[in-house]
């Protein structure tokens, strides 16, 4: 077998290496994106690998599959960028549905305690030997509300992480989850309620943008926004200008809606075209990630074993517990995937 691993990067590499020797199968790796500009790399590879910000539209699954491609294996739990409705009868989409939501939930809190002890001020200040408190004064999280959006794996354990810190937990799920424990309230509620609100749904036709100037129109004055999952569900635009009025008290963002052209690059040195990217970073309560949420040592080992092993089970098997489903695009609620195959 022969992988094409598109958007490689060195933390990539240890870990797909040691599967490649254990399980006898060679990988070509491309510092490059895929797009339909890249495609042709990857003629001859049964399988191809790809993230977050690979680009999988109609005309590059075509490539693919004239390259002879089999199996689109993307090595994270989001899918937003893939057509994985042209994708059917073409190629098979397999996706690392959870590799360690603690990393990802664990980052949230980092991000949102950074932000409300101002860490990110201080260690700059001591940096340069500045030992001042001005303008360092934070709150406390213990009986503050968090409103987490999308009750999912991350969402679950950053609920635990939060009632772990004596925070209030209110809920919205377009899906609840019965028994679960959880107060669901509807998302106007969520938003009126909340002290912090952190995403962790989803990003689709529906979530996009649910988080807008109407949103943040109806949020209490200094709520504090926490997105670690897709940068689309916050209407960036809006965001900037709920900061600039004081009704957004602080934003943690491990994601951003245009990233994909930024993230996991290196422009220092270099002129940022994204006036918003630019403006919301310079904001002393903006605290930006590059999209490193899932970026641990353990995380990094279960994607490649779980991609390894869709891809192999796709083809010794045909069949795989990840494939997405092309019609819902989506694994779990899909009727048809129970049967293990949906298509
Ligand atoms: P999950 O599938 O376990 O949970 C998602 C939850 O969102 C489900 O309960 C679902 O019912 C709910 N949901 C779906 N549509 C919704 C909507 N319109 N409004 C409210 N809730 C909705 O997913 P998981 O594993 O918890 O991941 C959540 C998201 O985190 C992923 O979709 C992905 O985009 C993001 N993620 C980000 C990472 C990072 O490094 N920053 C790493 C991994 C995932």
């Amino acid at each position: 077998m022969k992988l094409a691993f598109f958007d490689a990067k060195p933390y990539d590499r240890p870990h797909f290496d040691l599967l490649a020797s254990e399980r006898g199968f060679d990988i070509a790796y491309y510092d490059t994106r895929l797009d339909p500009g890249t495609a042709r790399l990857a003629a001859g590879c049964e399988a191809v690998c790809v993230f977050v910000n690979d680009e999988v539209n109609a005309e590059v699954i075509d490539k693919l599959r004239e390259g002879g491609a089999r199996v689109l294996a993307l090595r994270c739990a989001g899918y937003n960028n893939v057509d994985v409705r042209h994708a059917y009868g073409r190629l098979h989409v397999v996706h690392v549905p959870a590799y360690s939501p603690y990393a990802v939930a664990e980052h949230a809190m980092a991000l949102l305690l950074t932000s409300v002890r101002r860490i990110h001020k201080a260690f700059i200040r001591t940096r340069d030997f500045n030992f001042s408190l001005n303008g360092l004064a934070g709150f406390d999280l213990h009986g503050k509300t968090a409103g987490v959006v999308g009750t999912g794996r991350i969402g679950r354990v950053f609920i635990d992480i939060c009632r772990g810190f004596g925070m209030n937990v209110i809920a919205y799920d377009k899906f609840p989850a019965k028994d679960a424990g959880i107060e669901y309230v509807t998302f106007d509620e969520l938003l009126e309620k909340s002290d912090v609100i952190s995403f962790h749904c989803p990003l689709n036709a529906e979530s996009y943008h649910m988080f807008g100037a109407d949103a943040i129109e109806k949020c209490k004055k200094g709520v504090v926004v926490i997105n670690t999952s897709r940068g689309a569900l916050i209407d960036s635009e809006a965001l900037l200008a709920g900061i600039k009025s004081r009704r957004i008290g602080a934003a943690c963002l491990d994601v951003y809606e245009e990233e994909s052209d930024i993230f996991f690059n290196d422009f220092s040195g270099h002129i940022m075209d994204d006036d918003t990217l630019a403006r919301l970073i310079s904001m002393p309560n903006v605290i930006v990630t590059s999209h490193q949420a899932f970026l641990t040592e353990e995380a990094l080992s279960n994607i490649a074993r779980t991609t390894v092993d869709n891809i192999f089970s796709i083809l010794d098997e045909g069949a795989c517990a990840n494939e997405l489903c092309y019609q819902c695009g989506k694994v779990g609620d899909c009727i048809k995937n129970r049967s293990g195959k949906c298509f």
